[in-house]
């Protein structure tokens, strides 16, 4: 099993040790329904049309990038920027980045290398949880927005994680201590402080809950047994109390009523 912790990794994946663990946790979440749906949203309510210029802020594997310059074609171009140099490796090795007007720069969101005004859209989805300042990274996107111009940033509230299971306090435990371990737990609630205090206007909230119905699937993204252990090391729980957690974990999956659900927010406002 590979050491990669996701909550933080992701704030410096270059880093990392087992850079797969990252490329696969993107790879898993992009195939899910969820994530497709509301990705696919978030493209419509940027009123994507032919022409746009658009920034997709911590693009990862560049996936949104490709897809979104599919939708401002002829003329529009994209800009897939991300913090990490391996991450900006892959997006430009994806199989349609040299067929589509979309180019990818290594960068910090929080210190852009664009003038201001230069992009019709921004879009920064699931960056902000792993980012010490995001109101100065949602500020700097909003400068490099032209007026009348749309952000949309799309993030999780790890404060709505919840595992269905039968021991409450050692669920509570577990949730607890990976929701902690984020750098920004609770963004997806306060995205639109940020916006109010951007100076946006016109801001919408559109909410939607992700819900994983197999130990496998939840392990790989949120890390279940990775938390257990560190639970167990923290002296927060015991070896059995744990092992015993994951085991009607595992057997709930068996029985159809495993469960693992998490609320995050789409919010977009006008420039
Ligand atoms: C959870 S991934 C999301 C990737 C992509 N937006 C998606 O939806 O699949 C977070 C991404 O943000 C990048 N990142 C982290 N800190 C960043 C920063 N300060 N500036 C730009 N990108 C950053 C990471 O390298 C990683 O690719």
């Amino acid at each position: 099993m590979s050491d990669e912790y996701l909550s933080t990794g992701f704030a410096d994946v270059d880093s990392a040790k087992d850079m797969d663990a990252y490329v696969d946790c993107l790879t898993l979440l992009d195939s899910l329904a969820y994530y497709q749906e509301y990705k696919i949203k978030s493209y419509e309510l940027l009123q994507l049309r032919q022409g746009l210029m658009v920034l997709d802020a911590g693009c990862g594997l560049g996936d949104d990038a490709c897809r979104i310059a599919k939708r401002v074609l002829p003329g529009g171009k994209v800009i897939g920027l991300d913090a990490s140099v391996t991450m900006i490796e892959k997006a430009r090795a994806h199989e349609l980045a040299t067929q589509l007007p979309v180019q990818f720069h290594v960068g910090d969101v929080n210190a852009l290398p664009f003038s201001d005004n230069s992009f019709a859209r921004c879009r920064i989805d699931r960056v902000l949880q792993h980012i010490p300042q995001p109101q100065k990274a949602i500020s700097e996107l909003v400068r490099v927005l032209e007026p009348d111009g749309l952000l949309l940033a799309y993030d999780n509230d790890w404060g709505t994680f919840s595992v269905t299971s039968q021991n409450v306090e050692i669920t509570r435990t577990i949730e607890n201590l990976w929701c902690d371990s984020f750098t920004n737990n609770w963004i997806g609630r306060h995205l639109c402080d940020h916006f109010i205090s951007c100076g946006l206007s016109d801001i919408k909230i559109y909410p939607g809950t992700c819900v994983i119905n197999d130990f496998q699937t939840a392990d790989k993204v949120y890390n279940l047994r990775k938390t257990v252990q560190k639970a167990i090391a923290g002296g927060m729980i015991s070896v059995s109390e744990g092992r015993d957690w994951i085991e009607e974990l595992i057997y709930r999956t068996q029985m159809g009523s495993f469960m693992a659900a998490l609320t995050a927010y789409t919010v977009i406002g006008k420039k």
